[in-house]
């Protein structure tokens, strides 16, 4: 009888375990900023229940923008890839040795534009269902800025820095020869192109005079400053094709000159030798 009591008393300890196991509440804790990945990249969308209850059991769904855009659903201990949308075919999964800490996270791989946007996290235990978002947006680091020097009507040189395909407006710092900030003395102009990319242009007057420019456009998102791009110009109105020819004709003018002074000297010499 003692025995039986003891049995039963395990049974329903077991019982109960597994019922509380099954009924926990939980939240699921998506990250607390935007998540940021450039074009191409691989980016990891963050999310985890809290408390971290062991997810390998539960029903995970991660949806883009609207709820028929199932990015990724885990049911019945797998992946269920019927259910997916072709724009992501072959391209997310789970971290499958992390479901058991209840880490939710979704890989996805080589990052599209239009995967930009809002993303929704649905975890289901059967008995309790939470769900968290987040947003992920998608950079574009333009092309290499290209400058390019011109002369306006009213004979004022400049230089034209310009560059395309940036995702969000790229800041744009001119530095001259000694490192020095010029920027306000430049005026930006920015067009969207047929893709919704930028299209930015950056001009700058300048002296007549050597100097070296730098322009640097470098995205102004949180991300660190490695994805920036520059352009070099070295302006030296002293070499140009003419100044050269006058300074070689100068030369061996001057050269000459010596030549001949020597040798009317060496002759001065010789004759008063005789
Ligand atoms: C979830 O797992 C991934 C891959 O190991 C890791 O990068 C991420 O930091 C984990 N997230 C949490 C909240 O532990
Ligand atoms: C980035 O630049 C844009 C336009 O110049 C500005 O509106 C935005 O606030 C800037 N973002 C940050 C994080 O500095």
């Amino acid at each position: 009888m003692k025995v039986q009591k003891g049995w039963s008393c395990s049974v329903f300890f077991l019982f109960y375990m597994t019922h509380f196991a099954w009924t926990q509440k939980f939240d699921v804790i998506g990250p607390s900023t935007d998540i940021f990945a450039l074009l191409g990249e691989d980016v990891t969308l963050p999310a985890s229940l809290s408390p971290p209850l062991n997810a390998q059991g539960f029903e995970v769904m991660w949806v883009q923008k609207d709820l028929q855009s199932v990015v990724l659903l885990y049911q019945d201990f797998r992946i269920r890839n019927e259910y997916q949308i072709q724009a992501f075919k072959g391209r997310t999964s789970l971290f499958p040795e992390e479901l058991v800490s209840g880490n939710v996270s979704l890989r996805l791989q080589d990052v599209h534009i239009s995967d930009g946007g809002l993303y929704r996290c649905l975890v289901a235990s059967g008995q309790w269902n939470e769900d968290a978002h987040l947003t992920l947006n998608v950079e574009v680091v333009g092309t290499q800025p290209s400058i390019s020097i011109s002369t306006t009507e009213d004979q004022q040189t400049r230089l034209e820095c310009s560059s395309e395909k940036w995702s969000s407006q790229p800041e744009v710092t001119w530095r001259d020869m000694n490192g020095v900030d010029v920027t306000s003395q430049s005026t930006l102009t920015v067009q969207r192109d047929d893709e919704g990319l930028l299209r930015v242009n950056s001009v700058i007057p300048i002296k007549w005079e050597f100097n070296v420019f730098s322009c640097l456009m470098r995205s102004n998102t949180t991300r660190p400053a490695y994805q920036s791009k520059m352009g070099v110009y070295v302006f030296s109105p002293n070499v140009s094709g003419w100044s050269v020819v006058f300074w070689l004709l100068m030369a061996l003018c001057v050269t000459a000159t010596v030549l001949l002074i020597l040798k009317w000297r060496r002759m001065r010499r010789e004759s008063r030798n005789c």
